[in-house]
């Protein structure tokens, strides 16, 4: 179902096997039923004494697709897309946007489930959002972040042209991690001809709610 009042909901991505789509209110309660044990949170939001981690964790995934929403605007956005392989909903792959307008620079999150792991998808839902990105909104530069031990997620990143870009330190639940920090440029999304590889619809109309 469409809304004009909220084109967002009709934007569609696809990159080689994985489709992605913004995630809806109606498919919480099966992301939230297979959101991974290593997904993790934001260490500054607050947990329930008398809730299990997974159980903690799946109401802070339902509260942060809500928090999206209610927060969006052009100056500061965050865009969860459902991904699905063979029709199936696998993971949710993130996009965010701080003063898109002023840095044209995007950030990305993502989670799969762990049987979907392991077969490039990764590498294929980031590439669609930076597909929307680099050649529908006009960034210039994506950045990623990952603790050094995320070999997945630091795989994905230098498989698509990341370079390092720094290290730093992040709070987690269990002490202090960390970070590598990783940058793509325009160009090098360019000359790598990704972008051939991705088809984004349903973009036009929602331009300005990204500052673009
Ligand atoms: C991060 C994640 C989405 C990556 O998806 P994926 O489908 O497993 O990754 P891909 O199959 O596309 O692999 C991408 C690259 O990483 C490498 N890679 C993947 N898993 C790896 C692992 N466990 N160890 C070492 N390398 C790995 C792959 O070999 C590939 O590199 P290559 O193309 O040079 O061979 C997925 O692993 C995941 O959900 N992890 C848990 C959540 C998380 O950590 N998210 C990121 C932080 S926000």
């Amino acid at each position: 179902m469409t809304m004009p009042d909220w084109p967002l909901f009709g934007i569609r991505l696809t990159c080689r096997a994985a489709t992605l789509q913004p995630v809806r209110e109606q498919d919480l309660p099966e992301l939230a039923d297979a959101l991974p044990s290593d997904v993790g949170h934001d260490p500054r939001l607050e947990l329930f004494d008398d809730q299990s981690a997974a159980q903690n964790e799946r109401r802070l995934f339902c509260q942060g697709y809500w928090r999206a929403l209610g927060t969006w605007s052009p100056s500061s956005w965050v865009l969860h897309l459902a991904v699905r392989h063979a029709g199936a909903l696998v993971g949710v792959q993130t996009l965010e946007g701080d003063d898109f307008a002023v840095m044209r620079t995007v950030d990305t999150a993502s989670w799969l489930v762990p049987s979907a792991r392991g077969r490039g998808l990764g590498v294929a839902m980031r590439m669609a959002v930076l597909g929307l990105a680099f050649d529908h909104l006009g960034a210039l530069a994506a950045v990623s972040s990952a603790v050094v031990t995320n070999a997945a997620s630091l795989g994905v990143s230098r498989r698509i042209g990341y370079r390092d870009n720094g290290r730093g330190f992040v709070a987690e639940t269990t002490g202090r991690a960390e970070l590598q920090h990783l940058r793509l440029t325009v160009d090098a999304w360019r000359s790598a001809g990704h972008g051939r590889e991705v088809t984004a619809a349903g973009v036009e109309p929602c331009r300005r709610w990204f500052g673009a």
